[in-house]
């Protein structure tokens, strides 16, 4: 598994306000898509894509588009939905999947409750999105969900994560021969003993869509 921390102070910028618990949902929202926009940037930077022939109005010219089968996008509901738009802003073409996670808070265990994805992932490079790489269990669930329908190379872009969890993570999926890399916009310090991640910005899908009971 390969991670990248994408180290830009517009990213860190923009981070700072997402994690300020004074930052209100409207503006959480703007500053989580524009962020993601950053991260794909970066998260698409192995997107495949093929040559083709062109003309300018100069001459002729060859350059690319991406790869046929279209890049598949995989938000985690529901605290994924968020980052879905800033993704779709740099892959519009590209298609999209869900998969509904949900983390046991006693437990820490991931279990899938919905999903409406492509029954052959065979040969498609996926992005999944996920805000908080925290234990690792929901996004490790995602991976092998998606691999095991024949996924052959994924990313995550997260806005943050934990050491922990990405050394649960990469342990979990150590058995995976599909190529894995994580893009995060920051590495944090720690867990907390609720699985929350510190400093962090507190429960992203309460922060982006307000608390449901
Ligand atoms: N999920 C969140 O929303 N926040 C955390 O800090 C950890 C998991």
């Amino acid at each position: 598994m390969r991670t990248h921390v994408v180290d830009h102070p517009l990213v860190a910028h923009k981070l700072t306000t997402l994690r300020d618990e004074s930052t209100d949902s409207p503006t959480f929202r703007r500053l989580a898509d524009e962020l993601v926009t950053l991260l794909a940037y970066e998260a698409t930077r192995d997107v495949r894509v093929t040559t083709v022939d062109i003309t300018t109005p100069v001459a002729p010219a060859t350059g690319v588009k991406l790869a046929a089968p279209k890049p598949l996008v995989v938000p985690i509901l529901r605290a994924g939905l968020g980052m879905l738009d800033g993704m779709m802003r740099l892959l519009p073409t590209a298609e999209v999947g869900f998969l509904g996670m949900v983390r046991n808070e006693t437990t820490l265990e991931a279990s899938t409750y919905a999903e409406r994805l492509p029954d052959d992932l065979s040969g498609r490079q996926c992005y999944v999105l996920d805000p908080m790489l925290a234990t690792g269990g929901t996004l490790a669930a995602a991976i092998r969900f998606l691999t095991n329908r024949g996924a052959d190379d994924i990313t995550a872009i997260c806005l943050l994560a934990a050491p922990e969890g990405c050394a649960r993570l990469e342990q979990a999926i150590s058995d995976i021969a599909v190529p894995v890399t994580v893009v995060t916009g920051a590495m944090d310090e720690r867990l907390n003993d609720k699985g929350y991640i510190v400093p962090g910005l507190g429960d992203a899908g309460d922060r982006l869509y307000g608390v449901v009971g």
